[in-house]
């Protein structure tokens, strides 16, 4: 088994860099189906999620090569099939860009149903709301969603979203792409992510307006051709290192960023007494003094992200007074409470509301990551923590952040990566 050790205590100091966004990268993969020609991406993070949907795409028949480290080029032009393999699409949640870009291209897809996180029940619903009144016909039979457009084409449409869903309007955008005729999306969600995925596939040649704001068009046209796109740096992991900072203490310099889009993240540290500095592409944070208490809400962009929420009560368990985290977006996404008590948080939890009541310290104990967020969050207490810390189930974590345990031993964390006797004698240096 392989596990990160972290022996807690010690302030950061020093600069971290932020990587590509996975929640963009895991859509913009897929949408290099639509394109007739070579895509290079660059700004691409190391991450299980991708190596995962670039796995998908070679075996559909895609050409992948390596460029360099965070650089691919994609050609999926020579691809004829729209049946994606079973074992590797229920590992990731973002298979689902799979069906709206596959039937894009192909008029039809046959994709598994999505795997990724539990944070409770995870419909799709409003993805298969939109592709239906596209004129797709979607049922779901031997373990597969199939998915085909009457007379071979989807046709534009006005889709109203029910609910504010990244996954649904990033889908149905890459459906309308190649569709007939204009396609609206109505209380459509807002996220950077959704933006970087409209400028994708506007720079390969498609006609979308208003991705970022609550209306998105997107008039179909007949091919997309290949292009270079750089993918936008990754607002969760950066803002991790913030919260890691704020409960650690320390300071260090976040590279790579884009400030606008973490300022909810920095709205909410600064309440609690943290500093945090804007400069063109990063972000300073300072944290000397005590955390004082605040409330959080998650809310779809431009509103506290629910993927902070682990990692914002990690800190808030270390602020004085008492505060209330409310989850406005998943139902279950509290697993990871049980853990943090094991080190001394006081944290009560009544359905999608968490009490914390700030403690003076925490002590380092075994910990479990339950999912990619919660595991971030419990290496942000355990850093704070007094002694040493134990955090298994670390492939959750690697599933989201490239080299965290590099880039945090580089600002001064003690944290290494242990592979346990049962697989290896030897203790590895993480790197
Ligand atoms: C994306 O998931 C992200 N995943 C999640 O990040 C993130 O938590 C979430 O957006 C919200 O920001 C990826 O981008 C791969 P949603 P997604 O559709 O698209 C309900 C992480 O840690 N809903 O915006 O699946 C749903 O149940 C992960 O990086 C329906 O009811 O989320 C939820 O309550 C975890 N029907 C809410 O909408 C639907 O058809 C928002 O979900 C779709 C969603």
């Amino acid at each position: 088994m392989t596990k990160y050790v972290i022996h807690g205590g010690k302030p950061l100091f020093g600069e971290i860099s932020i990587s590509g966004a996975k929640n963009a990268a895991v859509a913009i993969i897929p949408a290099t189906l639509l394109v007739d020609g070579v895509c290079r991406i660059e700004n691409i993070p190391q991450i299980s999620d991708v190596t995962l949907i670039l796995n998908i795409l070679q075996d559909l028949g895609a050409d992948v090569r390596t460029v360099n480290r965070t650089t691919v080029d994609i050609d999926c032009s020579h691809i004829h099939n729209s049946k994606v393999p079973e074992e590797l699409a229920r590992k990731i949640r973002a298979s689902y860009y799979l069906i709206g870009a596959l039937l894009s291209r192909f008029g039809s897809a046959e994709v598994p149903p999505p795997g990724g996180c539990d944070l409770g029940g995870r419909p799709i619903d409003q993805h298969i709301k939109g592709f239906v009144s596209m004129g797709a016909d979607v049922d779901v039979k031997g373990g597969y969603i199939h998915a085909k457009a009457k007379g071979g084409r989807l046709t534009g449409t006005t889709v109203y979203m029910d609910i504010v869903s990244v996954g649904a309007t990033m889908n149905i955008m890459l459906a309308a792409t190649l569709a007939e005729g204009l396609t609206v999306i109505e209380n459509a969600a807002k996220e950077p992510h959704i933006v970087d995925l409209a400028n994708f596939l506007n720079s390969m040649g498609a006609d979308i307006m208003g991705a970022g704001t609550d209306v998105i068009k997107i008039r179909g046209v007949e091919r997309l051709g290949g292009g270079m796109y750089s993918i936008i740096p990754d607002q969760i992991e950066a803002g991790t290192y913030m919260a890691a900072v704020a409960a650690a203490g320390g300071e260090v310099l976040i590279k790579n960023v884009i400030p606008k889009h973490l300022e909810c993240i920095t709205a909410k540290l600064v309440e609690m007494g943290v500093d945090v500095e804007e400069r063109d592409d990063a972000v300073l944070v300072r944290r000397t003094g005590k955390l004082t208490r605040t409330n959080v809400k998650t809310l779809p962009y431009p509103g506290f992200p629910t993927d902070m929420q682990p990692q914002i009560a990690a800190v808030l368990c270390l602020a004085q007074g008492t505060s209330v985290v409310t989850e406005g977006v998943w139902d279950n996404r509290y697993r990871y409470v049980d853990e943090f008590r094991r080190m001394g948080a006081q944290i009560q939890v009544d359905g999608k509301i968490a009490v914390i009541e700030g403690v003076e310290k925490l002590t380092g104990a075994r910990l479990r990551a339950c999912d990619l967020r919660a595991g971030a969050a419990m290496i942000i207490t355990a850093l704070a923590a007094q002694g040493t810390s134990e955090i298994s189930n670390i492939h959750h974590i690697e599933r989201g952040y490239e080299d965290i345990v590099r880039k945090l031993s580089g600002v001064g964390a003690d944290i290494r990566v242990v592979i346990t006797p049962d697989e290896e004698q030897s203790e590895a240096t993480a790197g």
